[in-house]
């Protein structure tokens, strides 16, 4: 195993390149294949941005694992290191050319994320945090470390969420935001899990939820608030994971999960 700050050196380097590639050579007309549903889309860009992103790392780190959102799970039985790749969180948004779209790439060891980078290359925008290192936002101008918002109440609150892509679920999600919605500031859908996640950190929003996500787009995005003084987990102490995911100040955590519990009962 390599120290977290030297995983975290490369998940900047590929998750840069990649953005570098995913901006340059954007096509003007970008192959679009659907996954789950009609709107669950996938680009070549997508596959291209993972393809390198994984030659890249494997190059240096022939036995490690890897998890990606095209790719699924590669290689490395008993691997030291697992790394956890979205080459594009936020694909709807790089389909309609909207900037906020990132590349998250997060590495893990014995199942938890030691280094993540969230980089969103037409914000000039480069969020990262090792465990126990802190989180900081890397710009043009600068570095500064991250803080979450705190002594917000739920009734002040700007909350970030997400909605998934079948019908169903959508409708279930609305049916949510109508109990949730009375009861906070308001609601921001800005398309990508990992840059809520960021946006919570950065103090731009104050808490973040949804039914549905998977690791890969918030792998490194939960690390970075948790380094950031969130807190994060699943309904009713559950972890973060596909069923539920809530990141706020740990003041604000139990208000938002004791108002969204009883409104989301497990639902597929
Ligand atoms: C999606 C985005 C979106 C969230 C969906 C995710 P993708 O990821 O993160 O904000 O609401 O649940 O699937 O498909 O753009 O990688």
């Amino acid at each position: 195993m390599t120290s977290p700050q030297a995983l975290l050196e490369l998940a900047v380097a590929v998750a840069a390149e990649a953005g570098r590639m995913l901006v340059d050579e954007r096509p003007a007309g970008l192959e679009v294949e659907t996954k789950s549903s009609p709107t669950d889309v996938v680009t070549q860009m997508d596959k291209a941005a993972e393809r390198l992103i994984v030659e890249r790392i494997r190059a240096e780190r022939p036995g490690d694992a890897f998890l990606g959102e095209e790719g699924g799970e590669q290689g490395g039985e008993g691997a030291g290191v697992r790394w956890v790749i979205d080459p594009i969180d936020g694909t709807v948004n790089y389909l309609y050319d909207l900037p906020d779209w990132a590349v998250s790439v997060a590495a893990e060891v014995d199942g938890t994320a030691v280094a993540g980078a969230v980089v969103l290359p037409r914000r000039g925008e480069t969020f990262t945090a090792v465990e126990g290192g802190g989180a900081l936002l890397h710009t043009a101008s600068g570095v500064r470390e991250l803080r979450v918002n705190t002594g917000v109440p739920l009734d002040r609150a700007l909350v970030a969420t997400g909605f998934g892509y079948g019908a169903d679920r959508r409708a279930h999600q609305a049916a949510v935001l109508t109990g949730v919605l009375p009861n906070i500031r308001d609601i921001r859908r800005g398309g990508s899990a990992c840059v809520d996640l960021c946006a919570l950190a950065a103090g731009r929003v104050d808490a973040y939820f949804e039914r549905g996500v998977q690791a890969w787009d918030v792998a490194a995005g939960a690390l970075i608030v948790a380094e950031a003084g969130g807190r994060t987990g699943g309904l009713h102490g559950a972890p973060v994971s596909p069923e539920f995911a809530i990141a706020a100040a740990p003041d604000l955590f139990g208000a938002l999960h004791d108002l969204l519990a009883p409104l989301d009962p497990a639902h597929d």
